[in-house]
């Protein structure tokens, strides 16, 4: 494609680099990360080179979820800091350029915020802010036949109801709570502390659009959007349909009737033009995400869709199973957003996050940690679209040891993995802690590594969570002191990205689309004529062997440049070799 000046957005040319606030820097000594501790470290950000923060929430949380369960959206949480240190993050990052994206999370609340509170006490001006109903009554006699226990609900024996219907939770079990006070069952789609907002009330909307004007009126630069596309529940709240959804219901509380509607409203009333909003939609096709996107959609700058997270879940299903993925498949799903949204939306670009495994322990091979991490790398890049860094990948930091329950912090973890042992899936301890070690959300939450020093320079006290015992390898200092390192390469693909256009804007195309090692595409930018203009061309080898590669000859011959490579490489001339594994290569067509 070519690019107008109309279509140039700052975020478009941006790398985003996300904080988990608990685990990036603790400046007080308290074993958790803090608001002080990400200001003590701006300088690195700077360093690195990346333009916005998003940062994972800090609001006021009893902290079932770690900070997604927020109990007040205009405050900070305590053991995070002060509104003046939020404030003294806000301008440190501006002065140094770079902007700041928080964390929205509304599809939900705590059942410690106060609109809660006055819910389930039937204050009427608060009564319909959340999803209540009553329950269905069980008969006599499934009761006496045991065909139902109050126990699974919670419930005292004497008990004859169950929830309004059959929809499950993300983190196992019913998405409903039976609730004394009120007398009435509300709808939680992640933990019981988690319940749903109910967006179909006009002062909830009002209530949480005011919110993001306060964030906004404060400085901020975007929110991030939790869970989005769940804010709509279709009217009568149907039983799932599909057997195959990802979680009981979700075909009917995903992408629900008016969700269009809601989000469009929201960025009308509440998002300033030349804020960037980014969606996380789960479930959601190419097609549908076009519709939130830009003036034409809904007005949302970009989504994050989970299909590639999704290639590795096993015959049982779901994330909480596993099985292989291939890289055909890889190719097949990136390639389909890239080429679906090309001209019509905009891709984010993430391989890990703070819900998912450390990416080289998933996509690449601990065995070649360096190259394989430089390999992913040079993948999220080169693609159409905003690359998110999430922190420590910088470092290729890898999943977490687990030997124990007892190291695990994460209540998505907890909560599946006793769901599965009571359904009898593990056949011995070490089968569940294999699935843990390989799907569990704490990989990704372990402390930043800063230096070979005790808990990694993350703090001065015991920190939350257990810290990756390779950091006397795997560090921020070390990184930093060697040139050949997975950061100075971070650093250059940055830089590569910010210097070329192509990279952000060109459109991309697949090349060997059935070969099962190698990943080759272009990226093109045409001019107003649609005259080819600049063209890069991107070789990997996905695998821990030598691959053969016979350039298709539509890119054989002279390149201008080579741009990067993950290994010593300097030839400019796009031919038949044999690549090393992991290699990555991305040159400059004439
Ligand atoms: C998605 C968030 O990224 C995750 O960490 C959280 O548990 C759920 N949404 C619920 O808010």
């Amino acid at each position: 494609m070519s690019v107008t000046d109309d279509e140039r957005r700052w975020w478009k040319e941006s790398v985003v680099y996300q904080i988990y606030p608990r685990s990036f820097n603790d400046a007080d000594g308290d074993g958790i990360g803090d608001i002080p501790g990400i200001v003590e470290r701006l300088d690195y950000l700077d360093a690195l080179g990346v333009d916005v923060v998003w940062l994972c929430p800090v609001y006021d949380s009893p902290n079932v979820d770690n900070g997604y369960d927020v109990s007040d959206y205009r405050a900070i949480l305590d053991t995070f800091g002060t509104m003046a240190d939020w404030e003294e993050l806000l301008e440190g990052l501006h002065d140094r350029d770079m902007r700041l994206v928080m964390d929205l999370v509304v599809n939900h609340t705590s059942d410690e915020h106060e609109w809660f509170v006055r819910s389930r006490a039937g204050d009427p001006e608060y009564e319909d802010y959340y999803i209540w109903r009553e329950g269905e009554s069980v008969a006599e006699q499934e009761y006496e036949e045991g065909l139902y226990d109050p126990a699974d609900y919670d419930l005292p024996r004497e008990a004859r109801e169950r929830p309004p219907n059959d929809w499950e939770s993300f983190f196992g079990g019913p998405a409903w709570t039976y609730d004394d006070e009120r007398g009435e069952w509300f709808l939680h789609i992640f933990d019981r502390k988690q319940p749903d907002l109910d967006w179909d009330c006009d002062r909830v909307r009002a209530e949480v659009f005011e919110m993001m004007e306060w964030w906004f009126e404060k400085g901020i630069d975007g929110f991030r959007m939790d869970v989005i596309n769940l804010i709509s529940k279709p009217a009568g709240l149907p039983d799932g349909a599909d057997d195959d959804a990802i979680v009981r219901g979700a075909d009917q509380f995903v992408n629900g009737p008016r969700v269009h509607e809601y989000v469009r409203e929201m960025h009308e009333r509440a998002v300033p033009d030349d804020a960037m909003t980014v969606g996380e939609m789960v479930e959601l096709s190419v097609d549908e995400a076009k519709e939130f996107l830009g003036p034409d959609g809904d007005g949302m700058s970009m989504v994050f869709n989970f299909d590639h997270m999704r290639l590795d879940f096993g015959p049982e299903g779901g994330r909480w199973s596993r099985g292989d993925w291939s890289l055909r498949e890889l190719k097949e799903t990136i390639t389909r957003w890239q080429t679906g949204l090309d001209g019509e939306g905009w891709n984010s670009l993430y391989l890990n996050n703070h819900d998912e495994p450390r990416m080289v322990s998933r996509f690449g091979d601990p065995a070649y940690r360096r190259t394989s991490a430089k390999l992913l790398a040079t993948l999220l890049y080169t693609l159409q679209g905003t690359p998110y860094l999430y922190q420590g990948e910088e470092l290729g930091m890898t999943n977490y040891p687990f030997s124990s329950l007892a190291e695990v912090r994460d209540v998505d973890t907890l909560k599946n993995v006793a769901q599965l042992e009571r359904a009898g899936r593990f056949a011995s301890d070490d089968d569940l802690l294999e699935l843990v070690r390989y799907r569990s959300r704490d990989n990704a939450r372990t402390p930043m590594q800063w230096s070979a020093d005790e808990h990694a320079g993350f703090t001065d006290g015991e920190p939350w969570i257990p810290v990756n015992p390779n950091h006397d390898e795997i560090n921020v200092d070390a990184e930093r002191e060697d040139p050949e390192s997975v950061w100075h390469y971070y650093r250059d693909l940055i830089d590569l990205r910010h210097d070329e256009n192509v990279l952000v804007y060109g459109s991309y195309e697949l090349l060997l689309p059935d070969h099962d090692r190698l990943w080759v595409y272009t990226r093109t930018l045409t001019d107003d004529d649609g005259a080819v203009d600049e063209r890069t061309l991107t070789v990997l080898n996905v695998a821990s062997a030598e691959t053969r590669f016979e350039p298709p000859e539509a890119v054989a011959g002279e390149a201008e440049e080579l741009l990067v490579s993950n290994y010593d490489a300097e030839s400019t001339t796009v031919e038949a070799e044999t690549l090393r594994p992991w290699e990555a290569r991305v040159y400059r067509l004439q």
